[in-house]
């Protein structure tokens, strides 16, 4: 029952794409998929309690520009609370307030998160019980990484990102992400991935040699076998980036990635202590925003009824 509850708040990861195989574009402007997702203790909160209207209210920590966040009306939770009314013939009625902390047009999926954590807290919210195939249905309708953001932990993705299985994963993996100030546009790398790469296959690479890596528990292992297809695109966009990869390796990370479609970098490395001091060469060569983060942690969830 959720009659005398206030509010409910409803947590959600960021995710880092441990293999990114990406296939020739699709006649709908999609591009076929084969990827292994990770969901890493790097949260966006969003908060729902009852309104007579709808209201969407977006906190961000110093390091983000709030300008780079969608405003109400034009957010991804609002879409996600229009479509999850609809669905249900009710009206979208609830005062949203979200609380960032995923780098924002950064290829960790912030808004994938935000929009599952509003799903699941809108459905307490209105009491609608909405069945899992719903859900992750309605999920995919609002965009490739939402359903996985709903399931966490690590998952194989498949079709345009949107068909998502649970991979074992019993190993803890310690990371080391650095936000960039200005974000990428995930079309406009895509678009860069199709110039530079005119004779890409229809089968995107497969996550083969990724599975077997992750089975190891083996660190170092894994770092061989990270592989992102569209690292090349970020980068030609973002020649920084390449300095900022070598550099993070150069600090004693195992392996530097652009995450998804960047500009986020994110370094690998073999523990939490090696993390940390990655993390600390990494401020000391003057990058102000450096973030520790391990993985996977559990998809979006409830934390708060009070
Ligand atoms: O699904 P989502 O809204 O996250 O996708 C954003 C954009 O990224 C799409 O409009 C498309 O340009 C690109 N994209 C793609 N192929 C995918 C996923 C996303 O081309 N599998």
């Amino acid at each position: 029952m959720t009659d005398h509850q206030s509010g409910i708040t409803v947590r959600a990861p960021a995710k880092i794409n441990l293999h990114l195989g990406v296939g020739a574009r699709r006649e709908d402007g999609f591009h076929p998929l084969v990827t292994v997702y990770q969901a890493v203790g790097l949260c966006d909160d969003v908060r729902v309690e009852r309104s007579p209207g709808w209201t969407l209210g977006v906190t961000v920590p110093d390091w983000i520009d709030p300008d780079a966040v969608p405003v109400t009306g034009d957010n991804i939770v609002d879409r996600a609370a229009g479509l999850l009314a609809a669905h249900h013939g009710i009206e979208a009625r609830a005062a949203v307030s979200v609380t960032k902390a995923i780098p924002v047009a950064g290829g960790m999926a912030g808004g994938s998160a935000d929009a599952a954590a509003a799903l699941v807290a809108l459905d307490r919210l209105w009491d609608v019980h909405t069945s899992d195939d719903d859900l992750l249905r309605i999920a995919a309708e609002l965009g490739s990484d939402v359903p996985f953001a709903l399931l966490g932990g690590t998952a194989l993705g498949t079709g345009r990102g949107e068909l998502v299985e649970p991979v074992v994963d019993s190993s803890t993996w310690w990371w080391v992400a650095v936000p960039s100030r200005e974000g990428l546009s995930t079309p406009a790398v895509y678009r860069r991935h199709d110039e530079l790469n005119p004779d890409a296959p229809e089968e995107p690479e497969s996550a083969a040699t990724l599975l077997l890596a992750l089975a190891t528990g083996n660190p170092g292992i894994l770092a061989g076998a990270l592989h992102n297809d569209l690292e090349a695109a970020a980068v030609d966009l973002r020649p920084d980036l390449a300095d900022l990869l070598a550099l993070g390796e150069d600090s004693g990370a195992l392996r530097g990635l652009v995450s998804g479609s960047g500009p986020t970098c994110v370094f690998l490395t073999a523990g939490a202590d090696e993390a940390r001091a990655v993390a600390g060469e990494l401020v000391g060569a003057g990058h102000d925003v450096v973030l520790v983060a391990n993985g996977p942690v559990a998809g979006a969830h409830v934390v708060t009824y009070a």
